[in-house]
């Protein structure tokens, strides 16, 4: 342990209890965001979609892809019938991918096994794809007002505060009381929007670093304000090594299209579109890279041996640099040598006549590839690494 002191966990008896949910409460219903999932609190579909996107990723960030993505698939059905990459073109550049297949999955799972219509029980919510604690809770108790407990980020720092803990919040058996005193608080009524205060409390005013606890609604129940322990609470977070990583890339023309490859559907960037790229080994220089990606290439392209510049990405834990190169193919063949060592049998690479020409070689060897034109990018997922990439080839629609 660091400078965290191990305190036990004690919860708020029962008068403060019963303060804590009227005024918590009483200040959502004067200082709640109009935030659009809000708009539609009855509806499951529409709060897993936005549970989903709200994991890591931050509210204003957040809205305009709820928007795009429930006015095309308004419905738990609509998305089951989707076609798997239009929903990663809906999500491409919020990050995380995995939430939109596992979204993708679990409209399927309630279309199949729930009647079309998203399950209302924690344990039940909690058996479909990419749903966990926390957002079988916020669905549950959000759009069946049932009274099912929340513990995010939000959440967390505020009930750390409130019982003055100054511990490791990501301590398993420090999670696990404060799941105990998330339930104890909940109110008999209302609460969804007793889970969502909580979070709006941690979003807006019990912020990380230094609070606003002029403006909170739980100052007088406030242990860690009581102690003057607020903006110690919780300890600054051990930061993550940043690994960097480089990739050599491809932006092959042919007409007016250019050449994309579909990643695998696991690890980083899954079931994404790219232009064909190769990962560098330490140690290995670009032109390394190059040369394999020329051996995988088609038949009859041409890449320029002069870099046409680099693209940065900066993720979580990685710093992604891009070498790009420019070349042409004089026919439209697709890739014909399996890329990443993954064996690429049939997946979700469906060939449709949207797809542009085909290959003229055995384009089934190889990863799901089309030739695409700027104006048909938003039939495909790209990673926002991938947008970078084309905007430095001036390459957009
Ligand atoms: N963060 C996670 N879930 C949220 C919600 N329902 N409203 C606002 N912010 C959130």
């Amino acid at each position: 342990m660091r400078n965290e002191v191990r305190r036990p966990v004690i919860p708020p008896d029962s008068s403060s209890r019963s303060r804590i949910r009227r005024r918590l409460l009483a200040w959502y219903d004067g200082h709640k965001r109009d935030l659009p999932w809000r708009r539609r609190a009855g509806d499951a579909y529409a709060q897993m979609l936005a549970e989903l996107m709200l994991q890591q990723t931050q509210v204003a960030t957040v809205i305009g892809y709820y928007e795009r993505f429930i006015a095309r698939f308004p419905t738990v059905a609509d998305l089951a019938r989707a076609d798997l990459d239009e929903v990663l073109a809906l999500w491409s550049g919020l990050g995380y991918y995995s939430r939109a297949r596992h979204l993708h999955a679990a409209a399927r799972a309630i279309v199949e096994h729930h009647g079309g219509v998203v399950p209302s029980h924690v344990h039940q919510l909690m058996s479909l794809p990419g749903i966990g604690r926390y957002t079988a809770g916020a669905i549950a108790s959000i759009a069946y007002g049932r009274r099912a407990a929340v513990l995010d980020g939000n959440v967390v720092r505020v009930l750390m505060r409130l019982l003055a803990l100054e511990d490791d919040p990501k301590r398993p058996a420090l999670r696990e009381q404060l799941w105990s005193v998330a339930e104890q608080l909940l109110p008999r009524s209302r609460c969804g929007d007793f889970n969502q205060a909580l979070m709006e409390l941690g979003a807006t005013v019990c912020r990380p670093g230094i609070p606003d606890c002029d403006e909170c609604p739980l100052r007088a129940d406030c242990r860690g304000h009581e102690r003057g322990l607020v903006d110690r609470i919780p300890p600054p977070a051990r930061r993550a090594t940043v690994r960097s990583v480089e990739y050599v890339v491809a932006a092959i023309r042919h007409g007016g299209r250019m050449l994309f490859v579909q990643r695998p559907l696991t690890g980083l960037w899954a079931g994404l579109w790219e232009l064909p790229s190769e990962p560098l080994a330490a140690g290995e220089t670009a032109g390394d890279g190059l040369r394999r990606l020329r051996e995988r290439l088609p038949p009859k392209c041409r890449i320029k041996d002069a870099e046409a510049g680099t693209a940065t990405r900066q993720l979580t834990h990685r710093t992604v640099l891009f070498h790009v190169y420019e070349g042409r193919a004089a026919s439209a063949a697709l890739p014909a040598t399996a890329s990443y060592g993954v064996s690429t049998g049939p997946r979700t690479g469906k060939r449709s006549a949207r797809t542009g020409p085909k290959s003229s070689g055995s384009a089934s060897a190889g990863p799901p590839a089309r030739w695409l034109r700027p104006d048909e990018l938003s039939q495909i997922g790209l990673s926002r690494a991938g947008l970078a990439v084309l905007q430095l080839l001036r390459w957009s629609a």
